[in-house]
């Protein structure tokens, strides 16, 4: 389900409200929803679906993950100049044919470099807080406040520190949990034997992105844009749509099609960079589910992967009995979590020629900014404790451990079906090192 029009626009408009700003509130028109989902990695947080509440009988008694990508930031310094060089090489033209590109004539691109939390992303974190505590509440208190952890990354932090803020004003500053950073199975590029996504996206980068070079280039003769370059510049529609709060002109450059072809070049970079297309990828999760197995069994965790020994054998810095845990990371690291889980598991793997319709794999509703896994731990009528999961506020569906039409797995089936992590990858840890 897509968000309906406008929500985006009025979240936008909230920011100005926070910053409060003496204008009145400005409803942006920001993009057209079916296009901006269509911005994999770089798409804002929707809910894919409404949330559905536990079925009847049952009730939460604990959230063992509420694992969440930072907010929407800047491009990264990599992305920047892939972005600057294909600019470059626009404005570059003798002159323009087509009157959508001439606002180059005088534009100069003015995004941070560095990857930063941009005021959108921590809107949307803030938001996160909230809604956490609007639904979780009943969970947590003063005695047991949510635990949270971010990555050592700046914009993991910003987001965390944001998303705590939500949850304290959600609870009239009642419960401000403090934050741990750093040394934990949050960061990610932790695999150096790992292999990239390169090969696969290149396939499609080929195929899809050179009739729209030939394109522009038809409009900027002597731009000779390649086909690479229109992977590396696309993204500038979704980076400057975010931090200008208004549709970039550069979005107007791209048709849906295109916006969805280029979709599916960011679901080839997750599947084959940490998903189950890359030999090292899910690898990289087993650390993070050894800790979710702990929380949920109440077990010291397995050490022997991404786990900090120091950190998760001792209480203060890893405990085993609070309500609510909070997880602040990264896409790719996402990714490599989902796929040592068992979710969005493919038929076969993703074919770099050729995208198939009903691929579940979409980056845009696996790890958009600021997008979301809840593990809730379910109490139910006279049975055993259940599990289920939760991406984007939409149920998963949990075929590895038997759910039932409801989307619920017994805990003990749950544990049993995470043999690759609780066999620390049966084996591929050390491949990431020798
Ligand atoms: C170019 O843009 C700048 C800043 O946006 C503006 O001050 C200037 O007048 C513009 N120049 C032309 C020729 O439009
Ligand atoms: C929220 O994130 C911004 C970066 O966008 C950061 O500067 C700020 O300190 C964060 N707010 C809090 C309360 O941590
Ligand atoms: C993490 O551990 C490394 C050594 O492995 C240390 O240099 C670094 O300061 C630690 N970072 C934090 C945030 O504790
Ligand atoms: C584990 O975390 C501690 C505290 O941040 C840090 O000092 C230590 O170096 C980390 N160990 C490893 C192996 O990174
Ligand atoms: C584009 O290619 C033509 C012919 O190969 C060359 O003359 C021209 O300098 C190139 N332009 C740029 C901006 O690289």
């Amino acid at each position: 389900m897509l968000l309906p029009l406008g929500a985006i626009a009025l979240l936008f408009s909230q920011i100005h409200a926070c910053a409060g700003s003496a204008a009145p509130p400005v409803i942006t028109q920001f993009a057209p929803p079916a296009v901006q989902h269509s911005w994999a990695a770089y798409t804002p947080y929707f809910a894919v679906e409404p949330y559905t509440p536990p079925p009847e009988g049952c009730r939460i008694d604990q959230v063992r993950a509420f694992l969440q990508r930072h907010g929407a930031r800047f491009p990264t310094s990599g992305a920047s100049t892939g972005i600057l060089t294909a600019l470059n090489k626009l404005q570059s033209a003798t002159s323009f044919t087509d009157p959508r590109l001439d606002f180059l004539r005088n534009y100069t691109y003015a995004l941070g470099k560095n990857g930063d939390l941009i005021p959108f992303g921590a809107f949307q974190s803030e938001e996160a807080g909230k809604e956490a505590y609007a639904r979780y509440s009943h969970l947590v208190s003063p005695q047991n406040l949510p635990f949270v952890r971010a990555s050592s990354a700046e914009r993991t932090v910003d987001s965390a520190t944001n998303w705590t803020l939500g949850f304290s004003i959600a609870s009239n500053h009642v419960l401000n949990p403090p934050l741990a950073v750093g040394n934990d199975t949050l960061d990610d590029s932790m695999c150096p034997n790992a292999g990239s996504s390169d090969a696969q996206t290149g396939v499609w980068t080929a195929i899809y992105g050179a009739p729209i070079a030939a394109r522009l280039n038809a409009a900027a003769p002597g731009a000779n844009l390649t086909a690479a370059d229109i992977s590396a510049f696309i993204p500038i529609c979704p980076f400057e749509s975010a931090a200008k709060d208004a549709t970039s002109p550069f979005c107007a450059l791209f048709t849906p099609a295109e916006f969805a072809q280029f979709e599916y070049f960011g679901d080839l970079d997750k599947f084959y960079g940490t998903g189950y297309g890359q030999p090292l990828g899910r690898v990289q999760g087993v650390g993070y589910v050894n800790e979710l197995l702990a929380r949920l069994t109440g077990a010291p965790v397995r050490l022997g992967t991404q786990v900090n020994a120091t950190l998760d054998t001792d209480p203060t810095t890893f405990p085993l009995s609070r309500a609510l845990y909070a997880d602040f990371t990264h896409d790719n690291q996402m990714a490599a979590i989902y796929a040592a889980l068992g979710l969005f598991a493919q038929r076969a793997p993703l074919d770099p020629a050729a995208p198939d319709a009903r691929r579940t794999w979409v980056a845009s509703r696996l790890t958009p900014f600021s997008g979301r896994m809840v593990v809730e731990r379910l109490a139910c009528a006279g049975g055993a404790p259940h599990v289920r999961v939760l991406v984007n506020d939409a149920l998963q569906p949990l075929e590895f451990c038997g759910s039932d039409r409801d989307g619920l797995c017994t805990l003990a089936a749950f544990v049993a079906s995470q043999a690759y992590a609780r066999g620390n990858g049966l084996g591929d840890f050390a491949k990431c090192f020798t």
